[in-house]
């Protein structure tokens, strides 16, 4: 099963991931959707100093958004935020110093934000796919700490944040490689079997989904999404799947093209006529699972995902 689900997402990505399948989408894109003045509202943009975070951090500040980068390392956050200032003539660039793999760090600056600000947006980007199994200091898996615990974190210690806010939106950059797995409860840190980067990568992916539509079901006032950027050509890519960049590195898609849905999502108006919850690709909906791909979660395994995060979450909170 497993082997056909590879096969059938791949020639899928060689179709809708790469550069030509971006272009393709983009005929139907809206240009209007993008122009908008964000002056007054503020963003969090975790992993904002590279990539596919830097390039929506960079076009929010074109659009005089405030942008708060999260970052965990200050050198390459001071250098991006300088380049984002530079490039958008706004001023209103914040860096904070956070490692999203770091539970307690997360929550710290989650509560004290909440505490003495309003959220509009909320892009949960940061990301990595390690492929040997590595511990945090807190003894946790470091892709379950970063991709899926780091990030139920911060949105929930953000919650009350984005509940000040009118028009309030949180973008989860998720991955079409989601599509791959079927969320496997029993294992969050993938403890049993021989450990495959790739395969925690795409579970963490699968758990920010299912995250997305139950943070949906509950916050009726906040308006949620996850969303595929494609294959971007990004410093990630290059160093946790050099094989692959290096096969396919002349189809990739520019780090912009990778970030456009998540700038839509952020700021387009008509981003929000879509219901809450969604997953998109290229400005729309798409499906969750593959033809036949037998993907689904039960709503049960969902509900121990969800207390199985809240228990863990709760051990870390200051
Ligand atoms: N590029 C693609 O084709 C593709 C496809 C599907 C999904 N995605 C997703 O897109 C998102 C952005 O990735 P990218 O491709 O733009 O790669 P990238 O350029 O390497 O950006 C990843 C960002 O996440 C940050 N980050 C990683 N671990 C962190 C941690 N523990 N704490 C704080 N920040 C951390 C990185 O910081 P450092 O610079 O300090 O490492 C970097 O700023 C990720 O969630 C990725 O899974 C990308």
């Amino acid at each position: 099963m497993s082997f056909f689900r590879n096969a059938v997402w791949f020639v899928k990505g060689l179709q809708e991931y790469t550069k030509s399948g971006y272009e393709a989408a983009a005929k139907h894109f809206v240009a209007a959707d993008l122009e908008v003045n964000l002056s007054g509202r503020s963003f969090i943009v975790t992993g904002a100093n590279s990539g596919i975070g830097k390039a929506a951090a960079t076009e929010i500040a074109i659009r005089g958004g405030t942008v708060h980068m999260l970052c965990r390392n200050k050198g390459r956050a001071e250098a991006a935020k300088q380049e984002i200032v530079e490039r958008s003539k706004n001023q209103n660039i914040h860096v904070h110093i956070v490692d999203m793999s770091s539970a307690r760090q997360v929550w710290e600056f989650g509560l004290s934000f909440s505490q003495n600000n309003a959220l509009h947006v909320l892009i949960n980007n940061a990301g990595c796919m390690v492929n040997q199994r590595e511990l945090t200091d807190d003894g946790l898996e470091k892709n379950f700490a970063t991709n899926t615990l780091g990030t139920y974190i911060l949105t929930s210690a953000l919650i009350p944040a984005l509940k000040k806010a009118d028009d309030a939106r949180v973008i989860t950059v998720s991955s079409g490689g989601m599509l791959t797995q079927k969320l496997n409860v029993e294992d969050l840190q993938f403890e049993k079997g021989t450990f495959d980067g790739t395969m925690a990568y795409a579970q963490n992916k699968r758990q920010q989904v299912i995250l997305t539509e139950r943070w949906a079901a509950q916050h009726r006032d906040i308006h949620f999404s996850s969303m595929h950027p494609g294959w971007a050509d990004t410093p990630a890519v290059q160093s946790s799947m050099p094989s692959f960049h290096a096969k396919m590195q002349s189809k990739l898609r520019t780090e912009a093209m990778g970030a456009d849905t998540v700038v839509w999502l952020a700021v387009a108006a008509a981003a929000v006529k879509q219901p809450s919850g969604l997953f998109f690709q290229d400005r729309k909906p798409v499906a969750t699972h593959l033809p036949l791909a037998f993907s689904r979660s039960t709503p049960q395994e969902e509900e121990r995902l969800l207390a199985a995060l809240e228990e863990l979450a709760l051990k870390f909170k200051p």
